[in-house]
């Protein structure tokens, strides 16, 4: 089944400190130096797929030496929107030294050609929506154009329930949930049949097949839901994984529900906390 996911804005701006606060500061920092050493003050440019509302922007963007240039694509022109609307307080600084494009395409048809003069190819939250061939395409666009890849916050899995002492709570209704979720998560989100929890893992192969210095890390969200921003991350996040499970398996309507109203119960009861594994890859062009 085919179909181009919708994001709203709200629960990308929901989600956004859960991201902010999980990304790799290492990988960041090897990137940096990296950046640092082979710019020699020129203007840097980046490109961000499925760039949304800019949230990659607005936590690398600070980080970054400037001069920046940014081009962010994403088919959704009303996130774009957004975006542009919020970068200039990012960095406030004059258009010769921060200056942000951004472009409405659809990335499962384009030959990105962005890419070809970028230092730096980005995007977060994106690589669970594509396919191994979008993958191999990617890597061989940023290959050529010898860009530093910075993917960040690919989901991997590793989702469920946590005790308070950090085990993973994993009973017989958690796995079934989460086998349905998982078969969901692979269903065609536009860029061909989605390699969901196994994207960050394909995109290192793919990634240092091509020549690339590819390096991993974790960057999980727990959500201890104690404190109203992480409740509601986590409610809506539970929100989610009971829907596409009812879409995955409706028959199973009435485990599916049960489950969802124990889980709720224990989230709004600070039972239990939330974990969702995601992870960051850093992929240097050869020098
Ligand atoms: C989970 S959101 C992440 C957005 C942003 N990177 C962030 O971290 O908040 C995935 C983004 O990919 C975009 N997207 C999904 N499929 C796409 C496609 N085929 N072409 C272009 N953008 C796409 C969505 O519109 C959405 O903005």
């Amino acid at each position: 089944m085919s179909g181009h996911q919708v994001f709203a804005a709200d629960w990308l701006s929901l989600r956004e400190p859960a991201d902010h606060a999980a990304r790799s500061e290492a990988l960041f920092e090897d990137l940096a130096a990296v950046l640092a050493r082979t710019r020699n003050g020129r203007r840097l440019r980046i490109v961000d797929l499925g760039a949304g509302t800019g949230s990659n922007l607005r936590w690398l963007a600070p980080r970054l030496p400037r001069p920046q240039h940014w081009t962010l694509v994403d088919h959704d022109a009303s996130l774009l929107a957004r975006a542009r609307s919020q970068a200039r307080t990012i960095v406030p600084a004059p258009a010769d030294e921060f200056s942000v494009t951004t472009v409405e395409a659809d990335l499962s048809d384009s030959s990105l050609p962005w890419i070809g003069q970028a230092d730096l190819v980005t995007a977060a939250a994106f690589f669970d929506l594509v396919s191994a061939a979008w993958i191999e395409r990617l890597s061989a666009a940023c290959a050529a154009a010898r860009a530093a890849c910075l993917f960040v916050l690919s989901v991997d899995g590793r989702r469920g329930f946590l005790d308070h002492d950090g085990g993973m709570i994993d009973d017989e209704e958690d796995q079934y949930m989460q086998d349905i979720f998982n078969q969901h998560q692979r269903r065609d989100k536009g860029l061909g049949g989605a390699l969901g929890p196994e994207a960050g893992q394909r995109l290192s192969q793919s990634l240092a097949r091509h020549g690339f210095d590819v390096r991993l890390q974790a960057s999980d969200w727990r959500l201890d839901c104690t404190d109203a921003p992480s409740l509601a991350l986590g409610r809506e996040l539970l929100a989610g994984w009971h829907q596409a499970a009812l879409e995955q398996a409706p028959a199973a309507s009435v485990r599916i529900n049960a489950w969802h109203q124990r889980r709720q119960a224990d989230l709004a009861g600070a039972r239990r906390m939330v974990q969702v594994g995601h992870v960051d890859v850093l992929a240097l062009p050869p020098r």
